[in-house]
């Protein structure tokens, strides 16, 4: 675990190990692929809408503990409660990190 962070903190353009525990935990592919659109935009989408934007980690970590405005349609992600549990900011945080190299 300790290796994992480790990797996940230094930020470079190849894709970063999957933290898939969590994205068990919250159920993200329930909704979400990497790569085709389906109930949600696909992570790739995201990463490429955001790449350039350097506060958009920030928006994101707070989206996914919080919630928020839709950004892709109308319907927006369901909270955390209703997807399996509140996250904390550092699981948050991997998680965008995550998407966003994709
Ligand atoms: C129940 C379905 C569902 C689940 C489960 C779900 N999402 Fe989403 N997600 C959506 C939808 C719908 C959108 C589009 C919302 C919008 O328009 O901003 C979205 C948008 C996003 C965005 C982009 C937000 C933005 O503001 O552009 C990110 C990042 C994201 N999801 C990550 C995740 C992660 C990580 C998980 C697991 C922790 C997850 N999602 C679980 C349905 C889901």
């Amino acid at each position: 675990m300790a290796g994992l962070l480790a990797g996940l903190q230094c930020w470079t353009a190849s894709a970063k190990p999957e933290p898939t525990d969590l994205i068990d935990r919250q159920h993200c592919m329930f909704c979400h692929t990497i790569d085709a659109p389906f109930l949600a935009p696909s992570f790739r989408q995201i990463a490429e809408r955001y790449r350039d934007q350097p506060n958009a980690s920030v928006m994101l970590e707070h989206k996914l503990r919080k919630g928020g405005r839709a950004h892709w349609g109308d319907t927006p992600m369901p909270s955390p409660s209703e997807r399996g549990g509140p996250i904390s900011q550092q699981d948050a945080r991997t998680l965008v990190q995550w998407v966003l190299s994709q």
